[in-house]
């Protein structure tokens, strides 16, 4: 894997249903806060900017930093369910196919996906990190990340890749560590995807590039009509003959028809705070590479 340029890290505070509320639209980074506890200062993120300093949260307030608010919803596939709900849901999802998922994908795409990864990789035109790159790869199923490993070990990456369990809502990295970040069909999974995206932003240094490669839909009407019935038909038929799973195959082309078009993605990402978006499109539009910068 090509990817050798990379950075460091540190975890931040949580962030607040509010926070993520704000994120949603538009991303807004919360407001700080310094409050006084032990003697030493704090910094809290609060979404409102109105907090006494010096006061305890009430049962309320305390309650409302944990919890999703109860109406957010999100989608899974064609499904609208609880926003809070929809995390699970993917990793579940993901758990279920993680031992097929290269196979079906090379199955499923007659091998091109490869071909998309490693142009959306070129276009970031990466360069040996000094002294050493590093990359992260994080991922929020463990089955995932386990399915992958074999690729790694042993080989000449494994002094350089690291594999990092965690939510892409809430990077655990600090700000500014990243040169560069790439998202290959997953931003599409996330609950909340500003908020993935903002984080991104936030981990990544000025100037870094971040590269989203994801589904999307294809360009002409025929072509469209036939990739359909595709999607529709054939996938979950392997899905189910193979990788023993007809509603992860159904999921999977529903996820897609819900995902922002190319331009509605770009002003997605224009809106967490990236400047140079710009897109291109692979097998007339099956697939898009979004490159954005910091
Ligand atoms: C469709 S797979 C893509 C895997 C790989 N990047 C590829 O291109 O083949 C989506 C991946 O995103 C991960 N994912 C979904 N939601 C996530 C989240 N909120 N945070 C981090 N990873 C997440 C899933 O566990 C899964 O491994």
């Amino acid at each position: 894997m090509p990817l050798n340029k990379t950075t460091e890290v540190v975890s931040k505070p949580r962030i607040t249903p509010e926070g993520k509320a704000q994120a949603d639209s538009k991303a807004q980074q919360p407001r700080q806060v310094v409050s006084i506890s032990r003697g030493r200062q704090r910094r809290h993120r609060v979404s409102d900017g109105v907090m006494n300093p010096l006061m305890w949260l009430d049962d309320d307030a305390r309650r409302r930093q944990v919890e999703t608010p109860p109406d957010e919803t999100a989608f899974f596939g064609y499904e609208r369910i609880r926003a809070r709900e929809k995390t699970d849901r993917v990793v579940r999802h993901f758990n279920s196919v993680a031992q097929v998922y290269d196979f079906m994908n090379s199955l499923l795409s007659f091998g091109i996906h490869h071909a998309w990864k490693r142009e959306s990789v070129r276009m970031l035109n990466l360069r040996p990190g000094e002294p050493h790159g590093r990359v992260v790869i994080y991922d929020i199923n463990r089955a995932m990340i386990e399915a992958g490993l074999h690729k790694v070990q042993g080989g000449p990456l494994a002094g350089v890749i690291r594999h990092v369990q965690g939510d892409a809502e809430q990077i655990s990295f600090p700000d500014q560590s990243f040169d560069a970040a790439l998202v290959g069909f997953g931003i599409r999974n996330v609950t909340r995807m500003p908020l993935g995206f903002a984080e991104m932003h936030r981990v990544l240094k000025p100037g870094g590039q971040l590269m989203c490669l994801e589904f999307s839909r294809p360009v002409w009407p025929l072509f469209r009509w036939l990739y359909d019935a595709y999607s529709f038909y054939m996938m979950p038929f392997l899905g189910e003959l193979i990788a023993g799973s007809r509603t992860a195959y159904t999921h999977l082309p529903e996820s897609i028809r819900m995902f922002p078009l190319p331009d509605e993605l770009a002003d997605m990402l224009r809106g967490v705070g990236f400047s140079r978006v710009s897109y291109r499109r692979f097998t007339n539009g099956i697939a898009v590479a979004h490159l954005a910068v910091k």
